[in-house]
């Protein structure tokens, strides 16, 4: 079982990169794409992105 997925295949960034961010206190999907670059390619991961914010607790809806 794959425990470190890749998210952003455009940037090539893993689940524990944006983790990582998240935990240093990124609660946005811009953020994520500052931090990270994950999603600021064809956009297609953001969802991804969203769902993993959302999950680790790091925004409200
Ligand atoms: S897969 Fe993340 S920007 Fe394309």
């Amino acid at each position: 079982m794959e425990t470190n997925p890749i998210i952003c295949y455009c940037l090539k960034v893993d689940l524990q990169t944006i983790k990582a961010a998240i935990a240093e206190g990124v609660s946005s999907i811009e953020g994520i794409s500052d931090k990270t670059g994950a999603g600021s390619g064809c956009g297609r991961c953001q969802n991804r992105i969203a769902d993993i914010l959302f999950t680790s607790g790091a925004t409200k809806n």
